[in-house]
């Protein structure tokens, strides 16, 4: 498999990527695309199922492009993730890991999402995109998502053409809803989410966003816990991590990493709502958290001050102008967290680099543009400490990987 939907083959020296297959199946394919090094299929038949091949629970599969590896068994698919983590990790740095046990596997495979983000069609009905295409697949249920999904389709339906995106986030056992409009709310959307709210007393609360206009309806918190004992109270629409069982392990591997220790100077950039700043700060550090979004950044320093954590401080930044900032103030962290966005932080990297913090945790959700961050904080002194895995994503090749890094 790649890292990514396809399966790899190879005809007349030539690589020929094929969706929705498994590894060691026999398929008859038909190319769809050609490209200088390689070619595109689309299997029309499978011939002999290879040893992990099954069934996929969904009924949506195989167009549905949410779930590009449900056709895998969990546990090979878990087996997969860490032989590309192992196998990327040597290409780029020549660092042997060790795949056994390097992914943690998730507790449950289905029904994980605290959150999913779905796309609107014209007629508002929703779904997922089909691999590789604009191509709405409608569904009525989706088997990874932990809630469900028809009062989103009910509001969608309503909201027409409206709304391009609607997103469906776990609130204890209710559920808020946050419908991406293409157009500041009018008072119609507005009395369709009051509505609603209460006649489904599923639907906690509604967001209605378009850009920066944010309109609140009923009540759109959620709780995260990111560590037994500590509570982060924060807005539906701010980020938090898709799978709270799998972040709970995420972050005790982290804060086991960071061995922080009392008073010691901790930067957390891309920091959300305070997911490792708040542990660390429970430990003790002096905790800096830095993002670029204000809304997380208050959620963060009122849950800091709800705890009564009072040696750490938000700020509202962008983070490269942060790394420069603090450089200039001759801030020294004896630790950097850096959790970005799944298009990395390349730009960063020198400026992190040069605060000299004697260990950077990398946490990130896309091994291809963490390599590559990783590698320019090798040429500035740094080595590659402890990698550890963890399955964010079952049923999607999508991995989230926290690497250790040491100045040497
Ligand atoms: C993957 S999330 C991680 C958040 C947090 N560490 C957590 O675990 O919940 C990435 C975060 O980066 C923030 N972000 C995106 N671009 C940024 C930038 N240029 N500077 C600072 N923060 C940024 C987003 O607002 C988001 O909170």
């Amino acid at each position: 498999m790649t890292y990514g939907p396809f399966g790899v083959a190879h005809l007349n020296g030539k690589t020929v990527l094929t969706p929705n297959v498994a590894p060691g199946d026999q398929v008859e394919a038909e190319i769809t695309s050609t490209r200088r090094d390689y070619a595109v299929a689309r299997p029309v038949r499978l011939l002999r199922a290879g040893v992990d091949r099954r069934e996929p629970r969904c009924r949506y599969l195989p167009t549905c492009g949410g779930c590009d590896w449900q056709q895998i068994e969990y546990s090979a698919q878990v087996g997969i993730k860490a032989e590309l983590t192992v196998a990327e990790f040597g290409r780029a740095f020549g660092v042997e890991l060790d795949p056994i046990g390097l992914i943690e596997p998730a507790d449950a495979e289905f029904a994980y999402r605290s959150r999913v983000r779905l796309k609107i069609d014209r007629e508002g009905a929703i779904g997922y995109h089909e691999l590789g295409s604009n191509r709405l697949v409608a569904i009525a249920d989706c088997a990874v998502a932990g809630v469900p999904i028809d009062a989103a389709a009910g509001l969608a339906r309503e909201l027409r053409k409206g709304c391009d995106e609607i997103e469906i986030v776990a609130a204890g056992v209710r559920q808020v809803l946050i419908a991406y409009l293409g157009r500041p709310p009018i008072a119609r959307d507005l009395a369709i989410g009051r509505r609603l709210i209460e006649t489904d007393q599923r639907v906690a609360g509604i967001v209605m966003r378009a850009g920066a206009v944010r309109k609140v309806m009923g009540d759109a918190l959620i709780t995260v816990e990111p560590e037994v004992g500590c509570t982060i109270e924060a807005g539906a629409d701010q980020f938090s991590q898709v799978n709270a069982a799998q972040n709970k392990k995420l972050v005790a591997k982290v804060m086991a990493l960071a061995g922080v220790a009392k008073d010691s100077a901790v930067l957390d950039l891309f920091c959300g709502a305070g997911n490792f700043s708040l542990p660390a700060a429970r430990r003790g550090a002096l905790v800096t958290g830095v993002d670029t979004d204000e809304s997380a950044i208050a959620a963060a320093r009122a849950n800091a001050a709800r705890m009564g954590l009072h040696q750490v401080q938000f700020v509202a930044m962008a983070a490269a102008e942060t790394a420069q900032f603090l450089r200039r103030a001759k801030y020294r962290p004896a630790l950097v967290i850096l959790d970005p966005p799944r298009t990395g932080a390349i730009a960063l990297m020198e400026g992190i680099a040069k605060l000299a913090a004697r260990r950077i945790i990398y946490v990130s959700c896309d091994i291809a543009t963490l390599v590559r961050d990783l590698g320019a904080l090798i040429k500035r002194g740094y080595r590659i400490g402890q990698v550890a895995g963890f399955d964010f994503f079952p049923n999607t090749h999508h991995v989230e990987v926290a690497t250790e890094m040491v100045l040497t």
